[in-house]
């Protein structure tokens, strides 16, 4: 921003192709803005609203309530700037600029130009009574002031558990309208681009064959006199994108004196016009529910904030050896999969309202959180680790039988980590000797629980995607003699796995042990499942070597694994963890430019066809020493990094992406994700915090 102060020759420049002068995270791709002392002043009444015009009928739930959400955010959180003066000397030139009082929403998919009517799908029936009965209740209600937002919703989060059963009921309309957040969060993920060219500024309807990436797609303008803040998308899930962007441009002046004041908004350096879409399409944060347990409130919290930094894929590894949280109905299904959750889950703890709960996620809570993703733009991955990663509940079953080394008190030779357990498909008992490979078959029990357990969680997410974990199968285990003899066994029960989520309407996600140590196994994944790489990242290109039909998620534990550093928590063991702590800094300095060159150079193919089979990529919250306690400062803000990796991709305003620029704008993130009730934790002292530059090394 100096070189724009001191040289106002060069004050053109610094309108093209600059860097964001406002501290938005992640960085949009285009952005242009005046200069750093115009302000406009934001009404304390800010309303909201889709443009007139807006087939009403058209308009989704999700919509509706994201823009109700916005609304009491932005009229009741006081951000002031993170400077010595938090902002004051900026009192005089808010005083005397123009008020905004309303953003205008277009949403060209819910306009009438758009013909078909996209938001219905041609095969449901509409108009009938109950439909339109939907139709009218999806009429917006305009924010009513902020004397009603007082009942702040982010400061009573943690303790309104009851809250999500009404937040249920406005949303009758997600699943039918394709045009709301929540459909679109749940497609596909794909590099396609609609066959005409886009623009936003002049386009009056969407096209049909919107691409994936382009439905993100905002177009933000903040005018300097007065006049409404526009935000343009072609959907709905782009208008939400919009909104997170704007929620981060608005300022408080401080309060002039101690105590609960009302402070004056407003937006500096406008005017601003932001052209924005993501670069990946898979922006994920993946989180283990099985080591340690987390309340639906505690989820909830982490989604909206996934949400506020455009991440839009939930991995929730679900299950593990330690314990089975999900909470499956008895329902008839052989085996009766009700037992792994009554025998491994956590059982009872005492909820902050004092009642006492178990530590399950119900069929009810599972849909819920999707549900809730969903609508925050998220799609949510549900994963159950196998055939490594299992014990609780898992050994209830068929009498233990189908456990191989459970709870082996030398786990360190047959598993990752304590308590051992892995299924057993192999295994050289006296009764049941299956490691004859010329007749091998998985044994029938086990079939029937992987397919029964694949099934349920295909029917209980919306996801195009489901997850059979892989990571880890141990040989001893097994009772082999090397990791290669386990392939011919791995590949019968991964073809398994395949046919089974095929068979639901499914794709698979595995860890990158499936595809990558075993080539034969690697060639039982279906075309489009994910593969997701956490060993050395150039290890995708092995896995495309193996089989050029899946796609890539990276996640390499050196750059992405936030459970990393500090203690081990092994009990008389007293080194330190696994692996070293990832800062911030490390995670941002993850290149996926670098892994795609390298997987370029071994495929001997095309570098843009290479590409698309990089979706993208995730931070990844294991939970072995995380619970509600502390999650918020293990996980903020640096998944963050990973969220502008995936959003703004290698460069940031036209630079390739830098540590050092991205450090205020960081701090500024963490600064909003505080005042909005998230436990981030700080990255400087205050007073470096407040001056940009001021602790550099020189
Ligand atoms: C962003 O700017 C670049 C270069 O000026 C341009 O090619 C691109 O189309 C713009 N993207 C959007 C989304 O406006
Ligand atoms: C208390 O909290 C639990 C867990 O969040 C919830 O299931 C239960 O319904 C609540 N009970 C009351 C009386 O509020
Ligand atoms: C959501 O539902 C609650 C309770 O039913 C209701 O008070 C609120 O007005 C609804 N919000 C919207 C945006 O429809
Ligand atoms: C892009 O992919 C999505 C998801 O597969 C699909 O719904 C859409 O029709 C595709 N669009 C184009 C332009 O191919
Ligand atoms: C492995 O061999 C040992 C010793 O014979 C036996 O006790 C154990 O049950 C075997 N494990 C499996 C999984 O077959
Ligand atoms: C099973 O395998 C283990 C390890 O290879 C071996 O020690 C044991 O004798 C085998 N048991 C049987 C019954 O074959
Ligand atoms: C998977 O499906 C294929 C094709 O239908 C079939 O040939 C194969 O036997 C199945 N494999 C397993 C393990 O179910
Ligand atoms: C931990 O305790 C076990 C059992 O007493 C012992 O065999 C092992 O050597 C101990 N390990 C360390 C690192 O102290
Ligand atoms: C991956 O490959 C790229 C390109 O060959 C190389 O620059 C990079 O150092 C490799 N990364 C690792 C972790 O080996
Ligand atoms: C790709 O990465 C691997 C592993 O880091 C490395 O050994 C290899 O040299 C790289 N290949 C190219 C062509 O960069």
């Amino acid at each position: 921003m100096w070189y724009c102060r001191t040289a106002t020759l060069l004050a053109s420049a610094c309108l093209v192709g600059a860097l964001s002068a406002n501290a938005l995270w992640p960085h949009p791709t285009n952005y242009t803005a005046g200069k750093d002392d115009t302000f406009v002043r934001i009404s304390s009444d800010l309303s909201f609203q889709l443009v007139d015009g807006t087939d009403q009928s058209r308009v989704p739930d999700d919509l509706t309530q994201a823009i109700t959400d916005s609304a009491k955010l932005a009229n009741t959180i006081d951000v002031w700037e993170l400077t010595p003066d938090r902002g004051e000397s900026h009192r005089d030139g808010v005083g005397k600029a123009a008020l905004i009082a309303s953003v205008q929403i277009k949403v060209l998919e819910l306009m009438p130009e758009t013909t078909p009517n996209l938001c219905v799908e041609p095969s449901k029936s509409v108009g009938t009574v109950e439909n339109s009965m939907l139709q009218l209740r999806a009429l917006q209600q305009p924010f009513q002031g902020r004397g009603d937002a007082i009942d702040d919703p982010l400061q009573n989060r943690q303790s309104e558990n009851e809250e999500y059963i009404a937040v249920e009921d406005n949303r009758s309309n997600v699943w039918s309208n394709a045009c709301s957040i929540s459909s679109r969060a749940i497609k596909q993920l794909s590099y396609n681009v609609s066959s005409k060219p886009l623009n936003l500024e002049t386009d009056k309807s969407a096209p049909s064959d919107l691409g994936n990436l382009d439905a993100e797609m905002y177009r933000l303008s903040v005018p300097s006199d007065g006049a409404s803040i526009q935000l343009t998308s072609y959907t709905s899930i782009g208008a939400l994108r919009g909104l997170q962007t704007l929620m981060q441009l608005i300022y408080a002046l401080p309060p002039l004196q101690g105590g609960k004041v009302q402070s004056q908004h407003y937006i500096s350096n406008v005017p601003i016009t932001i052209e924005d879409r993501p670069g990946y399409p898979y922006r994920g944060l993946m989180l283990d529910t099985a080591r340690n347990w987390f309340d639906l409130a505690t989820i909830r919290k982490l989604i909206d904030s996934m949400s506020f930094v455009k991440l839009n894929q939930l991995h929730w590894h679900g299950t593990d050896t330690q314990s089975w949280p999900l909470a499956f109905n008895k329902d008839g299904s052989d085996p009766d999969l009700s037992v792994l959750a009554e025998t491994g889950s956590y059982g009872w703890y005492q909820s902050e309202n004092g009642t006492v709960e178990k530590m399950v996620y119900t069929e009810e809570d599972v849909e819920y959180i999707v549900g809730y993703a969903a609508e925050r733009g998220i799609n949510v991955i549900i994963e159950t680790d196998m055939p490594a990663h299992m014990l609780s509940g898992v050994e209830a079953i068929d009498g233990g039988s189908l456990m191989a080394c459970p709870e082996q008190l030398d786990w360190i030779t047959v598993a990752a980590e304590p308590p051992s357990g892995q299924l057993r498909i192999v295994s050289n008992s006296t009764e049941s000797d299956t490691t004859d490979i010329n007749t091998f078959k998985i044994p029938d029990a086990i079939v029937k629980l992987v397919s029964a357990i694949l099934r349920k969680t295909s029917s209980l997410s919306k996801s195009l995607y489901v997850s059979s974990g892989g990571d880890e199968p141990n040989f001893h285990c097994w009772n082999l003699s090397s990791e290669a003899a386990m392939e011919p066994y791995l590949r019968p029960f991964m073809e398994l796995v395949t046919n089974v989520t095929a068979a639901a309407g499914k794709r698979g996600l595995v860890w990158e042990e499936m595809a990558v140590k075993f080539p034969t196994v690697a060639k039982t994944l279906a075309k489009g499942s994910l593969v997701e790489i956490w060993n050395d990242p150039n290890n995708s290109a092995i896995a495309l070597k193996n089989n050029p039909d899946i796609n890539i998620v990276l996640a390499p534990y050196t750059y992405s694994y936030l459970d990393c550093g500090g203690s081990n928590f092994l009990g008389n063991y007293t080194g330190n963890n696994w692996c070293p702590y990832v800062s911030w800094q490390q995670a941002y300095s993850f290149d996926p430019s670098a892994v795609i060159a390298n997987a370029t150079a071994v495929l001997a193919k095309d570098e843009k066809l290479v590409r698309q089979s990089f979706v993208g990529g995730e931070m990844a919250v294991w939970t072995e020493q995380i619970d509600r306690t502390n999650l918020d400062s293990r996980v903020w803000p640096r998944a963050a990094a990973g969220a502008e990796i995936w959003w703004t991709g290698e460069t940031v305003g036209g630079k390739k992406r830098d540590k050092v620029e991205a450090l205020s704008r960081i701090l500024d993130l963490r600064w909003r994700l505080v005042a909005r009730g998230v436990g981030a934790e700080p990255l400087q002292p205050q007073w470096c915090a407040t001056r940009p530059g001021g602790c550099n090394m020189h």
